[in-house]
């Protein structure tokens, strides 16, 4: 593979990445930043050459693109003009008909185009997809995702906050839960959204949006960019009939489950959310064990506390994404009928509802979200 633009995350993701049997990295494309160097050091690459000579190499198969979001449709265009698979990082692109573009080129060349969301590969993702599917907690009925995210390194220069580059918040970072959630529950849209202006600046800081789901199901997204590094923190909340779910980090690694459940949903629980602690808060007999909401009757015996990924090391974890992320699409390389778990779909759909949040914030009417079937 050949990189370009690595910057704070690409050493990061690379070193996972080259872990992967049959991918080497063979040559970088980039700006000559003192980061890049670091990166070429660290691979024993000897120079960094420009894009259309990295593109051109008969050796590279695979272009990774970690440069900052404005770039990625032009570089991923060079790219795949030369037939290389490309995993991008996210979000694909700026705009929907820059994705659009981008994923009509690479089919037409048979290569991977994929946004590096790698939530995807979590196992608390899988975990959390059967226990809504299975409804052991009985039916779906909100959430939330709030992420009180660090600014610490991201300067007033940086070009995070320049919409032009980042494309704001919904779009450079939102991305990853959209995808997350379109997972869970499909498809959502987008029916509100707002975002804040950091005072006597013009840097957009927080952003929020509710997303409305299948059977009229919402879910509220915030972020802001306004803590220290070590008050960096996140918590998603699902909300059941019988209970909820708190997920921890932005990359989860750990689960609270507090439930009101039978023996036989108790023990669904723990094979879901295996070698979790179990505590018992209270438990119920004869007629108490029956409860009554949303106008039904149910059974409850105990309720019950799960605590699951005590054990996870945070970036350990994350790594364990980034390697299964590549994983997957060198599988796919070498054998076509392999099913991916990210595609060409996920890194459209997802910016999708980005730019319809972002529209919505801005004000302006948000156009009707089309999604890559529809596409
Ligand atoms: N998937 C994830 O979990 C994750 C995490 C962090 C960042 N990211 C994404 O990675 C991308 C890069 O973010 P970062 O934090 O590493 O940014 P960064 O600013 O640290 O690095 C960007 C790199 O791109 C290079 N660059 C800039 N202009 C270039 C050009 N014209 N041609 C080639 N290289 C150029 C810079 O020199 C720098 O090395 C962004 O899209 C960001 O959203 C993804």
């Amino acid at each position: 593979m050949g990189v370009v633009g690595a910057g704070g995350f690409g050493l990061y993701a690379l070193q996972h990445f080259t872990q992967i049997p049959g991918v080497t990295l063979a040559g970088m494309a980039g700006t000559h930043r003192e980061a890049a160097f670091a990166v070429a050091q660290r691979f024993g690459i000897p120079d960094i050459e420009d894009i259309d000579t990295l593109v051109g190499r008969p050796d590279v198969d695979l272009i990774y693109i970690a440069t900052p979001p404005f770039l990625h449709h032009e570089q991923a265009m060079k790219a795949l003009r030369a037939g290389k698979h490309v995993i991008c990082e996210k979000p694909l692109a700026m705009t929907l008909a820059q994705a659009d573009e981008m994923i009509a080129l690479a089919k037409q060349k048979h290569v991977a185009l994929i946004a590096n969301l790698m939530q995807r590969y979590n196992p608390l993702y899988e975990i959390i997809r059967e226990l809504i599917e299975s409804k052991v907690l009985g039916e779906f009925l909100h959430g939330y995702f709030e992420n009180y995210a660090s600014d610490e390194g991201l300067g007033p220069q940086h070009w995070f906050w320049d919409r032009t580059k980042s494309g704001g918040i919904f779009i450079e970072h939102g991305v990853h839960f959209f995808d997350m959630f379109a997972g869970w529950l499909g498809q959502g849209e987008a029916v509100s959204a707002q975002r804040t202006i950091r005072p006597g600046t013009n840097l957009e800081e927080q952003v929020n949006c509710t997303v409305r789901y299948r059977d009229g199901m919402l879910v509220n997204f915030y972020h802001g960019f306004t803590q220290p590094n070590r008050m960096d923190r996140q918590e998603f909340r699902l909300l059941f009939e019988l209970g909820d779910v708190t997920l921890e980090e932005w990359v989860p690694i750990r689960a609270r489950v507090h439930a009101a459940v039978d023996e036989r949903r108790t023990q669904k629980l723990m094979n879901l959310f295996q070698r979790a602690r179990l505590d018992i808060a209270q438990v119920y007999g004869g007629r108490t064990r029956e409860v009554f909401s949303r106008h039904k009757t149910s059974d409850i015996y105990q309720l019950a506390d799960l605590h699951w990924g005590d054990e996870v090391e945070k970036m350990h974890r994350y790594g364990e994404l980034l390697r299964s992320v590549m994983r997957d699409q060198v599988r796919w390389i070498y054998d076509r009928t392999h099913e991916r778990k990210l595609t060409e779909k996920n890194g459209r759909d997802s910016l999708a509802l980005a730019v319809q949040a972002t529209d919505l914030a801005d004000g302006k009417e948000a156009a009707p979200l089309a999604t890559a079937e529809a596409a």
